[in-house]
């Protein structure tokens, strides 16, 4: 069995129409490709949502920063069919960058706020090309349901900002970061480590997670950064980019953990940049706390302690 391959726009709508006319929901799952676990749980998870399931694949030029990395992209179209046939994905839309930009093409999609800071200080124009490919993929699939990873947790806020703000007609669904057994969020660019890069590689996620449950703690954001950005460099990372405390829904920076948090950082291991992303977990705080609280309560020592409610 294989997926069907599309490569325009007038040929997507045309099997999408067909689709509509049986009632069928539809949910798409915009990808550049090169797909591992991580694009496959995205897949897996619109097919238990809608009826049918388009995967697009378009390593879109306007999002990338450098005409070398860019070049550099893996494009591993057979194989990406390949994965996505036994899952039971129902389309596989490929467009060209002549199909997507045609000639005379002017339209930028720009989100301001969410898109500030971050990766969008050191990818100039970057978030601009993901918000006009996503707007255009959106519009050409009229998809119902879109299915996006929280390990671009920037994006992700960025395309929700987009929907609400354009009245796009799609609910956006997050998924959850997937990650090698030694906790290494799995990432396209991964395969570009070195064996010796391969091995320090896990030990961001595991600072990451550190970190986190430091901060659910309440110790203090700015010298636990200090810290952790520390302890990414002495484990063999070449820079740390950032590593910041943001809000989770609007992305601002924040001071102190006073409301749902994401600790996100990009560094530079050798020549390859990795970024990652977790929520500051203020439910580990009730989980450890609380047995010694009821502990000190039964011996007649308690003394208050506040606990927040996740
Ligand atoms: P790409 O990097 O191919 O990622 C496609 C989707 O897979 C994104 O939603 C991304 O967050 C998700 N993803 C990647 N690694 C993941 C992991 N380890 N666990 C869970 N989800 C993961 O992101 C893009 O492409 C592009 O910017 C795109 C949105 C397609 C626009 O061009």
């Amino acid at each position: 069995m294989s997926v069907p391959i599309v490569r325009t726009v007038a040929e997507l709508r045309s099997v999408i129409a067909e689709w509509r006319r049986s009632g069928a929901s539809v949910a798409a799952v915009p990808t550049m490709g090169a797909l591992h676990e991580g694009h496959l749980s995205l897949v897996r998870s619109a097919l238990k949502k809608a009826d049918r399931v388009i995967v697009t694949l378009f390593v879109n030029p306007k999002q990338f920063n450098s005409a070398a990395d860019l070049a550099a992209y893996p494009r591993t179209e057979n194989q990406d069919a390949a994965k996505l046939a036994p899952l039971g994905a129902h389309l596989l839309y490929v467009p060209d960058a002549t199909e997507m930009y045609p000639a005379g093409f002017a339209t930028t999609v720009s989100v301001a706020g969410v898109s500030e800071g971050l990766c969008g200080a050191f990818r100039p124009g970057h978030f601009d090309g993901v918000a006009t490919v996503v707007a255009k993929l959106f519009l050409q699939t009229g998809a119902d349901f879109a299915f996006f990873g929280e390990k671009d947790f920037q994006q992700l806020q960025l395309i929700r900002r987009m929907v609400q703000d354009l009245d796009i007609p799609i609910t956006v669904v997050p998924c959850p970061t997937v990650r090698e057994t030694d906790g290494l969020a799995l990432s396209s660019r991964n395969v570009r480590l070195s064996p010796a890069e391969r091995a320090v590689a896990p030990r961001l996620a595991s600072i990451l997670v550190e970190t986190a449950e430091r901060l659910a703690r309440g110790s203090p954001v700015l010298p636990t950064l200090a810290e952790a950005r520390a302890g990414i460099l002495t484990a063999g990372y070449r820079e740390v980019e950032y590593l910041e405390v943001r809000g989770e829904a609007d992305l601002q920076p924040i001071a102190s953990i006073d409301r749902p948090a994401r600790l996100i950082v990009a560094a530079w291991l050798g020549e390859t940049r990795l970024i990652d992303n977790l929520r500051i977990p203020s439910s580990s705080l009730l989980a450890d706390q609380m047995p010694r609280a009821c502990h000190e309560f039964a011996a007649g020592t308690a003394s208050l302690i506040a606990v927040r409610l996740p």
